[in-house]
Formats: C-alpha cells, sequence, structure tokens
C-alpha cells in the first residue's frame, strides 16, 4: 500500500486511530500501531540495529573544538516506518540530548544504555516518511570492545580518530547500528581554522570565516553505519585520480607522510588492479587516511576513504581497498559471517602480492602463519562462519577465510573462480549477503555440488585434509 493511500486511510479513520484495538477488526485498512523492535537480534550485538524503520539518510551536522573536546551537534534522519508505530528505538551512546524532533513535533524520548526510545506524536504509520531531528552536544565516548580495541570517538593530540567497526557508530551519531540498515550520508563538520574534517564520500564545499572551517562531505552511495567517519585533525592532503579517472583523496597526519608514502602512493593501481579481477569499483572516489592514534591498534576500510592508525603498509592498503567492494559494498547480513569480509580481503592481498612480483598465492597459502600451521594448532579449533566477537578480527576470519577461497579456486578452478568473486561483488552491490548465498553463487557458477567442500573449510572445526 502507498504512503499516500495509508495516509489518507488513517485521515478518515481518524477516530478510529486513537483506539486501534477496537478499530482493527472491522477496518483492516485501519492502522495498528505497535513498538518497533527494539533490535535486529544479531546474537554478536544483540542491541544493534532497529524494527520498524528504514533509514534512508544521515545528516549529520557538527561543530567541534579538538582542545577542550566538545561536541555540539544536530542530526537529522529520514527513514520510512515499515509498520504501524508509536514508539520506536535508535542507537546512541552520545553525549546529553537537548532536544529531539520528529517531524516538526517534539517528541519525548528515554535512554537506557544504547537504546534511546522515542514515542513520536502524532504516531507514524507504514510507508510513512519521517525525520527524527536529534540535537545533543558534549564529548562522544571511546567504545571499548569485546577484544579490548577501542573505537568510537578517539580523541587524538590534534582531533579525534572515528572509527566504528563493529559498535563504535553510536559513539557520535543516533541511527540503526546494524550492517543491514544502509544509508547515505551528509556530513556538515565545522572546526577551527587549520584542521582538516574528513569523511566518507566526496568534498562538496570547505569554507574559512571568522576562524572556522565547515567541511561538507557526501557519502552518495549507500554505507553501513559502521564504515562512517569524520576524523578530525592536522593533515597533509591530497587529491589525485586513478588512470580510469577516480578522484583519490588523502589525508596523511604529516607525522606519518614519510612512513606511509609508499603505502599511499599505491592507490591508484591498486584500485585499478582489484577493478580488473573484482568488477567496477563501487564508489564515487577513493582515497585514505592516516592519522597518529596511539592506542589504536587496527586499520578500518572506512566507505571510500580507509583508515590507518600510526602507519600505514602496502598490504594493509591492499587489504582496506579489497575491502570497499568485501564488506563495503557487499556486506555480511550477520557478524558471525565477518569471513566474507576478511577473508576475501586477506584473499586479494596474496593476489597483490603474487600480482606486484612478490610471493604467489600458493605460497602464501602454504605458508607456517596458513595451512602450513600444524594440524593440532589451536588456529584450527574454530569454526570460520562463528568466530565469537572476541575472535572475529583474530587470526582465523582472516587467514582461514583466505585459505578457504584459495582451495575454492583450487577445486573449481581459475575460470570459476574469478567469475564467481566478480559476480558475488555485482549481484550483492550495496546490498548484504551470507555465506548460505556465497555457497549457492559457488555451485551455481561452478555448476558443482560443493557440500563436503564448505563443510570441511566452514562449517567444522578442525585443519582440512582434503576437499
Ligand atoms: N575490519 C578491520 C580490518 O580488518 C578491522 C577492525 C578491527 N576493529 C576492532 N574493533 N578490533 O581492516
Ligand atoms: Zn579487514
Amino acid at each position: 500500500r502507498g504512503a499516500a493511500l495509508a495516509t489518507a486511510v488513517g485521515a478518515l479513520l481518524g477516530a478510529q486511530v486513537a483506539h486501534p484495538a477496537l478499530a482493527a477488526p472491522g477496518n483492516p485498512g485501519a492502522p495498528r500501531y505497535s513498538a518497533g523492535a527494539a533490535s535486529v537480534g544479531d546474537p554478536y550485538f544483540p542491541d544493534q540495529g532497529n524494527g520498524g524503520f528504514d533509514v534512508k539518510h544521515y545528516d549529520i551536522t557538527f561543530t567541534y573544538d579538538p582542545a577542550s573536546r566538545h561536541m555540539d551537534a544536530t542530526t537529522t534522519i529520514t527513514a520510512v516506518a515499515t509498520q504501524d508505530m508509536d514508539q520506536f528505538n535508535l542507537d546512541f551512546r552520545g553525549p546529553e540530548i537537548t532536544e529531539l524532533k520528529v517531524d516538526k513535533h517534539p517528541a519525548s524520548f528515554t535512554r537506557d544504555g544504547q537504546e534511546l526510545v522515542v514515542t513520536p506524536r502524532p504516531k507514524l504509520k507504514s510507508g510513512q516518511v519521517f525525520t527524527v531531528t536529534v540535537k545533543y552536544a558534549g564529548t562522544p565516548p571511546v567504545i571499548t570492545d569485546p577484544d579490548g580495541s577501542i573505537e568510537g570517538w578517539v580523541p587524538t593530540d590534534d582531533g579525534a580518530f572515528v572509527a566504528g567497526e563493529p559498535q563504535g557508530a553510536p559513539a557520535w551519531f543516533p541511527g540503526s547500528d546494524h550492517p543491514t540498515d544502509k544509508a547515505t550520508f551528509t556530513f556538515r563538520v565545522t572546526v577551527p581554522e587549520g584542521v582538516t574534517a574528513v569523511g566518507n564520500g566526496q568534498l562538496l564545499s570547505q569554507k574559512t570565516e571568522n576562524g572556522t572551517t565547515t567541511f561538507v562531505w557526501d557519502s552518495t552511495e549507500p554505507m553501513a553505519t559502521y564504515l562512517a567517519t569524520m576524523t578530525i585533525g592536522n593533515f597533509v592532503v591530497n587529491e589525485s585520480r586513478t588512470p580510469s579517472g577516480i578522484p583519490v583523496y588523502t589525508a596523511v597526519d604529516p607525522r606519518l607522510v614519510a612512513g606511509s608514502a609508499s603505502a599511499v602512493s599505491k592507490i591508484p593501481d591498486m584500485i585499478e588492479y582489484f577493478s580488473s579481477i573484482f568488477g567496477p569499483y563501487p564508489f564515487a572516489s577513493t582515497g585514505a587516511i592516516v592519522d597518529r592514534a596511539p592506542n589504536v591498534g587496527y586499520a578500518l576500510e572506512t566507505q571510500t576513504k580507509p583508515i590507518f592508525s600510526n602507519t600505514a603498509s602496502v598490504g594493509t592498503m591492499a587489504h582496506e581497498l579489497a575491502h570497499q567492494w568485501y564488506g563495503d559494498s557487499v556486506t555480511p547480513t550477520r557478524w558471525s559471517d565477518i569471513w566474507l569480509n576478511e577473508g576475501f580481503a586477506t584473499y586479494a592481498t596474496w593476489l597483490w602480492t603474487e600480482h606486484t612480483g612478490g610471493a604467489s598465492a600458493q605460497t602464501t597459502f602454504n605458508s607456517s602463519s596458513n595451512y602450513g600451521r600444524a594440524a593440532t594448532s589451536s588456529f584450527w579449533q574454530t569454526v570460520l562462519t562463528d568466530p565469537g566477537t572476541v575472535d572475529m578480527f583474530g587470526n582465523v576470519p582472516y587467514n582461514r577465510g583466505a585459505m578457504t577461497l584459495h582451495a575454492l579456486r583450487g577445486k573449481i578452478g581459475d575460470t570459476a573462480f574469478f567469475k564467481l568473486i566478480k559476480d558475488w561483488a555485482a549481484d550483492n552491490r550495496y546490498g548484504n549477503a551470507d555465506t548460505a548465498a556465497f555457497i549457492r553463487s559457488a555451485e551455481k557458477v561452478s555448476g558443482m555440488d560443493l557440500t563436503a567442500f564448505f563443510d570441511v573449510w566452514v562449517f567444522q572445526k578442525g585443519k582440512p585434509s582434503a576437499w
């Protein structure tokens, strides 16, 4: 039913709307209001995401002062209701909310941990497009993950390192923080003159007046919340293009320019090479952010501009750029399928290494950190499709994941394998997919029954000995 019709029916049945329990039986078109689900029910992060609506766009506007660490923000979410709704939740762990409106109407709300519970009045009808405007001010929190890493809003000596996998996004903006609710984003960020604010997507404008600079960034393709960044600091900015014309924007902490130059200079060639084997680069621009963040020990594939902490190696650059296809454009439906991100990105690095004259993918497969590990190693005792939240960024999703792809390539042959990974990117572009879908695609492309193969590689513990 279209939104207009739903609205008209709602207006005609105004009296019943106030008494949905009485109205419903005799009036099938009458709204039946209920609360949207408090999460999408992903067992790894049970609070993430929300039911009852689908976010279409985030407009995140704030000023940030690196010296005081004070943020003054207004985030406007545009969403469509997927049910008649009298209450809904957002995920938010940020500072104090000073005002919240649904459309033009102030709405009451409560907060409990990551859950921001909103009571919209008037109520929302299924199919209705609505906005939620949240004003908040203060210092966004650092979030500690099950593996002990920090993420979210991580202050640095000149700004903030901002990363959100797997649960950091609600530190700095309210939303629906599960990989299955992708949306477009616009960021409007004001910082002291001389400081740079770098976000996902393309720089629409950069204006300095009265000692502050406002950066407007537009992320035009759908993005999962965990891939959002707005990293702030002193940066050496460079703009160029790949050989096929994709804009490249890099922002590197001046103290890290020398150490990351080799990796940063290879971005255009990597994008070209990966496009040749994975299919067209999925986004309107590319680049990288290299920031000094002493207590952060990882890089992240923030969409269009992966972020690196303290250093960027060539191998990590290849890994994060490959994630743009596998992870960012095609995203797991559930966190337990993280190998679909990390195994692909790791395998892409093996391919890059071989492509540039280093070890072959077969040699890397055989090495002591991969298949060469002893069968008695605890490495083999984790099931690839269920690493748990503590080890979801540990060796198994990365290395067993990459090994699985290399073994599959041997099993189905190069032609079928490279068609499979290209089709996987094309068929699931901007969407979500799971291991079962990958197995179906592999069987379809190869024409083979791969039950036994995937059983030993992804569903069972132990070192596969034959497949
Ligand atoms: N996906 C990132 C990468 O492999 C790693 C993120 C790690 N995050 C964490 N909280 N441990 O490129
Ligand atoms: Zn990765």
